[in-house]
């Protein structure tokens, strides 16, 4: 490496090698580019050092890279790309951000964390390109539901349907005063999904009417990803018929395997029986009562804790 390269040029050379690994299938530049202490954080959440796995030769794959990013901050440079890779089923597309460090005088990289497009977006998008809405919305399948953001219709639709209605009764939020409350409340200029400390809001959409039934939520506890509140409602008419259990199993999954959740848990009004049926129903554990913590319209109220742990959750899994 000749001596007049500043710290910037040495970054982004190791950066395009490490793209060009990819690219001609050769693992060997990695022994170089990677410092042996080498932390990755994958798509599923899992942290772990990584050096020499990811020295493992794999199927060469046609891989495409876009969307450059470089930072350079004294010893430290952080630079992020996208990754659209094809493979039989179909191409997946990742975002990454990897960390350089400079140490003792030489440039390596020093962590990795690999986010998938795809489960943030419900399927690669073929013209590779992201639409407004793509861009900020997940998409979490089940077999009669569609967890996601609604559209401006459907929001109304939800709207007319919870107008007056008792289902807030029993949550801390007293509803929308308005449409309008709704529709700013899903602005996807807000909503950025791709990042694990915000809140992640999602209408429930049933598939065979189309209609946004109600509403389930995962919000990180001080923008931690790994402690997770559980939050969810369904309009009245839709009460009773599994469509909650359905969606929260599938949210409660997609915050293990995408979120790198630790613990999810949920606080319920003592009483709100229907609700603590369905947590139990999900494997949550009571927890324990929580006394006179939250004041609804005015008044002090307990509420039953509920959780579950990823080391639960996988057990339940296996
Ligand atoms: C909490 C709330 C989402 C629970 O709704 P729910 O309709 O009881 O939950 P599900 O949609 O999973 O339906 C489960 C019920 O439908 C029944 N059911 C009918 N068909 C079913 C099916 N195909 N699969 C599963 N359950 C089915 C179940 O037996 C169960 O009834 P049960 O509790 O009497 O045993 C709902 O009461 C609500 O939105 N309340 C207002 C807001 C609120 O309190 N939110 C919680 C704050 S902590």
């Amino acid at each position: 490496m000749p001596d007049s390269m500043s710290d910037e040029d040495i970054v982004r050379d190791l950066d395009r090698r490490w793209n060009d690994v990819y690219v001609r299938n050769d693992r060997s530049p990695f022994s170089e580019i990677l410092a042996d202490d080498l932390r990755a954080t994958w798509p599923d959440g899992r942290s772990e050092v990584a050096k020499s796995k990811m020295m493992e030769p794999t199927p060469g794959r046609r891989v495409e890279f876009s969307e450059r990013g470089f930072e350079l901050h004294g010893a430290t440079a952080v630079t992020r790309g996208r990754i659209r890779v094809e493979h039989p089923e179909g191409p997946h597309e990742q975002r990454f951000v990897r960390v350089y460090a400079k140490r003792q005088g030489r440039w390596q990289a020093v962590s990795v964390h690999v986010f998938p497009l795809d489960a943030l977006n419900g399927g690669t998008n073929p013209s590779g390109s992201m639409g407004s809405l793509a861009k900020h919305s997940v998409r979490i399948e089940t077999d009669r539901l569609c967890l996601t953001c609604p559209t401006p219709a459907q929001i109304d639709d939800y709207y007319a349907s919870i107008v007056g209605s008792n289902m807030f009764d029993t949550i801390l939020w007293d509803g929308p005063a308005g449409p309008e409350d709704l529709h700013a409340f899903w602005d996807p200029d807000k909503r950025d999904p791709g990042r694990m400390d915000l809140d992640l809001d999602l209408a429930v959409i049933e598939k065979a009417s189309d209609r946004y039934i109600g509403g389930v939520s995962v919000r990180p506890v001080g923008g931690d990803p790994a402690i997770l509140d559980l939050g969810y409602a369904l309009a009245p008419a839709w009460q009773g018929q599994g469509f909650a259990t359905e969606a929260l199993a599938a949210l409660v999954r997609h915050a293990f395997e995408q979120r790198s959740a630790e613990r999810i848990f949920a606080t319920i009004f003592v009483g709100n029986r229907t609700s603590k049926r369905l947590v139990e129903r999900l494997g949550f554990q009571h927890e324990g009562t929580l006394r006179r913590v939250v004041r609804k319209r005015g008044v002090w109220m307990d509420e039953w804790l509920y959780a579950i742990t990823r080391p639960a959750w996988e057990a339940s899994e296996s």
